[in-house]
């Protein structure tokens, strides 16, 4: 044992003797660990999240840094921070663009796990943690829009909080309650600010923690839908088709992550606010309570929502709708009764409505950013009809046609 190995070998016991719990919890979650060895490129996306929220958590300690919570000064504040602070526009577009990017890398992690059966049984419970999040995040992230006190924050906000006037009974009470005011005001900015850099960041740190357990707990899925554990070394009592997490993913995940920050970074240098879809024109322009811009729109990852809100011509039930659009996710592990996990080993109906969910999801997204004409409303009412038709009828769906015999062990093919 040369000298460098006998310094490391003497600080792992020193640590050991005095943190003993460490070392089996590296070991469970890390070297370990033993994950499939078929995960592809959808299984990037998961890390990729963690990486995006580290992201926005150490660029939103910047940001704070020099941004000032007040109704008189955000807007002067961020422009103070994008023009004056050194290195200002890159955390500040770091964080308006990494906001997008986590919105397309965890829509990217849902949709995998719709095509490949993650959320059934025995990962309900990573899949119920996984929707807590995202509806934490819309919150964090509608609450981090209002904050540069532009026109689309001011209106944004004004239009949102409105929603929960439609409800019956408490609707106005509960609208002045969540503003503080009885418009958007400096009171609503400062809560939504405490909210948006401290409570909501840590409920999404707790719940991606839980979520991670509750995964590691039974054990990853696979592009395959093969349970891995079925198939054990009899000595050792390592799944045959597992590898270590750490070296093999972390080294994977390290390659996946490089290739996301070089997008990342071209659309930072080049096109960071995305022709207004991650930061709108109309933000550019300070909160005025007396001027309404002509759209009022959200962000581009509300929109599908948006557009179902939109459809429908009561408020109330356009509340109910885009809250039940949301709501019913969470049911997707019990909806889904398919007998093999994977879309490789489904039938081509499930193939072909799968697909045809992620079209109107999009072209939902797209109809949430237009005017809304006669024809678009329609349309987004009959892409509405699909979308809640799609999960109602699932049960019925997921167990017809006939289905590929799955294999027992993984098989390394596209
Ligand atoms: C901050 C957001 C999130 C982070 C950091 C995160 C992190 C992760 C990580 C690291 C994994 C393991 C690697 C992988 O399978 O890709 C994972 C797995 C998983 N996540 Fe998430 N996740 C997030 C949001 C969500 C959401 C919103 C959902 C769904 C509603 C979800 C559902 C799942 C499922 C079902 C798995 C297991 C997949 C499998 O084994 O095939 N996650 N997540």
């Amino acid at each position: 044992m040369n000298f460098i190995d006998r310094a490391i070998a003497g600080a792992t016991t020193w640590f050991t003797e005095r943190a003993p719990a460490f070392m089996p919890f590296y070991k469970k979650h890390m070297s370990e660990y033993y994950a499939p060895k078929n995960f592809n490129l959808w299984y990037y996306f998961g890390s990729l999240a963690m990486l995006v929220l580290v992201n926005q958590i150490v660029t939103g300690i910047f940001l704070t840094m020099n941004y000032k919570p007040s109704a008189e000064e955000a807007f002067a504040s961020v422009e103070y921070i994008m023009r004056d602070v050194t290195g200002g526009y890159l955390i500040r577009y770091m964080h308006s663009t990494g906001a997008s990017l986590f919105f397309v890398v965890v829509y990217a992690h849902m949709f995998r796990g719709l095509i490949y059966g993650s959320s059934q049984k025995p990962r309900e419970l990573v899949w119920v943690l996984g929707m807590l999040i995202f509806l934490t995040l819309m919150a964090e992230a509608f609450m981090g829009y209002v904050l540069p006190w532009g026109q689309m924050s001011y209106w944004g906000a004004q239009v949102i909080i409105n929603l929960f006037g439609a409800i019956p009974m408490v609707g106005g009470e509960l609208t002045e309650w969540i503003r503080g005011d009885y418009l958007v005001s400096d009171a609503t900015l400062n809560r939504f600010f405490a909210l948006h850099v401290i409570a909501l960041p840590l409920v999404i740190l707790l719940l991606v923690v839980l979520h991670l357990g509750a995964l590691h707990e039974v054990g990853s899925n696979n592009p395959e839908g093969v349970d891995i554990k079925k198939a054990k070394d009899p000595v050792t009592k390592i799944p045959l088709d597992g590898i270590a997490f750490h070296p093999y993913y972390t080294v994977k995940d390290l390659f996946g992550a490089g290739f996301f920050l070089m997008i990342a970074a071209f659309i930072l240098f080049f096109v960071p606010t995305f022709g207004g879809l991650f930061l709108e024109h109309d933000n550019f322009v300070p909160a005025n309570p007396l001027v309404t811009p002509e759209h009022i729109k959200p962000v581009w990852y509300f929109t599908p929502f948006y557009a179902m809100l939109r459809a429908v011509p009561d408020k109330l039930l356009g509340v109910m709708v885009m809250g039940g659009a949301n709501i019913i996710l969470f049911g997707l592990p019990w909806f889904d009764r398919s007998p093999v996990k994977s879309i490789r080993y489904r039938p081509m109906l499930h193939k072909v409505l799968m697909m045809l969910f992620a079209a109107s999801f999009v072209t939902l997204a797209y109809l949430g950013m237009q005017s809304g004409s006669t024809a678009q409303t329609w349309l987004a009412r009959a892409l509405t009809l699909f979308y809640f038709g799609f999960f109602i009828t699932m049960p019925i769906w997921s167990r017809m046609g006939s289905f590929k015999s799955v294999p027992e062990r993984v098989t390394m093919h596209d």
